[in-house]
């Protein structure tokens, strides 16, 4: 696989001009290579993948600079613009910008954030080009296309590889809405089973008295209802992999049968004794703590020690850095792209308050705050009100206070408006903010709103 180095291209950068000295800082970490024309950009990546691009745009030579980005529109480099004095505030000029780059820069050059722009394209774009593992476009893995750039993310990413060659137990740790099951089907893609069947069980979703029936199946006649033989989720997994998600909640009595499936690879209908050699591949999840839950009681050691045999976790949305707003970005493109709409930019206040907010519903709050801000925003840029989060505290505002205590205040106070919104409704509140009730009763706890 060939490497992808932090290499740029820059059009009209002979004489980047206004841009010259905060371009010349970015110059240990970044090769900047000239080009003018499209030829130049065709004739370089002859030799080797650049994915990224930088174009100055000065007033008198803006058309320009618009056919030549025209010209490279079937090459996957992303373009950042720079635009010379005055040019952000003409509205045709960054219309084109936005039809051509994934973000524009203006005079004067904010090099701290173009540095951070830079790193999360390149970051992004050696996933989408070059490792395809995680960003392919096969219909079926399209759902699982996890995107990050940040170092706990790689870690993950690495873990998901080595895991995949095995086929032994694996235990997804993370907060509600982290990525447990599309981390479980990466898994599952990426190994000798991906040809078999992927199946999910929400243990935390039904009814205890039904678990035992979902997972094992039951023959007819077991108990009253049971009209006919119906084939359990562990049974129809066979030569593949299942998911037990929320692990943590399935019925004491009930961990000692899928003990024994782990042991002897063998399960039991309901009503029979006979024993149905199964070969599954089981992966748990859990958001809660279930060293804790053995602690207390609640759930069985040696299951727990079976089970965490491999283990991934995913760190909170909150506590993965730069990833948030690249995710912010790749999610925006993807549904305006769903929707029919022109891509727009994030304001800078936007990309700030999306970095200091504290994400308690993690990659699926991101998703359904991105979602309702492409259909709902009407300026040139996504703001922060269109996110709904125009009440979180500016983080450059000298509050004295460190980014954990913002974070903290605001997830308490959005707690707090969104119940009062919701006339303490649990569940609307819950769908509202994008987390599971089981999370939100967690918060309310945690912030004492009970
Ligand atoms: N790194 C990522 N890149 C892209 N999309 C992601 C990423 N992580 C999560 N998602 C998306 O976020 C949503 C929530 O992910 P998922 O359902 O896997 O979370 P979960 O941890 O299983 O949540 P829960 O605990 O509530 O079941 C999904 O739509 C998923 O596709
Ligand atoms: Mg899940």
């Amino acid at each position: 696989m060939p490497v992808l180095s932090r290499k740029a291209y820059l059009f009209g950068g002979e004489d980047p001009g206004a841009f010259a000295e905060g371009l010349s800082s970015l110059k240990g970490e970044w090769t900047f290579v000239p080009v003018r024309t499209p030829e130049d950009v065709r004739q370089s990546l002859r030799h080797g993948p650049v994915a990224l691009g930088m174009v100055c745009l000065e007033k008198k030579e803006t058309q320009n600079a618009f056919r030549f980005l025209s010209a490279l529109s079937d090459t996957c480099i992303r373009w950042i613009a720079l635009l010379g004095p005055g040019l952000a505030e003409q509205r045709d000029i960054l219309h084109q910008v936005r039809e051509h780059c994934i973000d524009f820069h203006r005079f004067p050059l904010d090099t701290q954030r173009l540095r951070i722009i830079l790193g999360h394209a390149h970051g992004m774009a050696r996933l989408s080009c070059l490792e395809p593992r995680f960003s392919d476009s096969r219909d079926h893995v399209a759902e699982s296309d996890m995107v990050g750039s940040s170092p706990s993310m790689m870690e993950c990413f690495r873990s998901i590889r080595k895991i995949a060659g095995t086929d032994a137990c694996v235990l997804i740790t993370g907060e509600s809405g982290t990525g447990k099951e599309l981390v479980a089907r990466a898994i599952h893609e990426r190994s000798k089973r991906s040809s078999g069947p992927f199946i999910t069980l929400n243990c935390g979703a039904i009814p205890s008295n039904l678990i035992q029936s979902e997972l094992f199946g039951y023959e007819k006649g077991a108990f009253t209802g049971a009209h006919s033989r119906k084939i359990g989720h562990i049974e129809a997994a066979n030569h593949g992999t299942i998911m037990l998600d929320e692990i943590g909640d399935m019925p004491f009595e009930l961990q000692v049968n899928l003990l024994r499936v782990l042991q002897f690879g063998k399960i039991q209908r309901v009503g029979s004794s006979a024993e149905i050699p199964v070969d599954v591949r089981i992966i748990a999840a859990t958001h809660i703590d279930l060293e804790k839950a053995c602690r207390e009681g609640r759930f069985r050691e040696d299951l727990y020690y079976r089970l965490h045999v491999l283990r991934v976790s995913l760190p909170p949305l909150r506590d993965r850095g730069a990833d948030i707003s690249l995710l912010a970005r790749y999610f925006c493109k993807r549904f305006s792209a769903e929707y029919g709409a022109t891509s727009k930019p994030f304001s800078a206040e936007a990309l700030e308050v999306i970095q200091a907010y504290s994400w308690p519903g993690n990659v699926r709050e991101l998703i359904n705050k991105i979602k309702s801000a492409v259909l709902m925003s009407e300026g040139p840029l996504i703001e922060p009100r269109d996110l709904q989060l125009e009440n979180i505290p500016h983080p450059a505002k000298k509050s004295g206070k460190t980014l954990r205590e913002i974070r903290e205040i605001t997830e308490r106070e959005t707690l707090r408006e969104t119940l009062q919104k919701f006339e303490n409704n649990v569940s609307r509140t819950a769908r509202e903010l994008g987390v599971t009730r089981t999370t939100l009763y967690d918060l309310l706890k945690k912030h004492k709103l009970f």
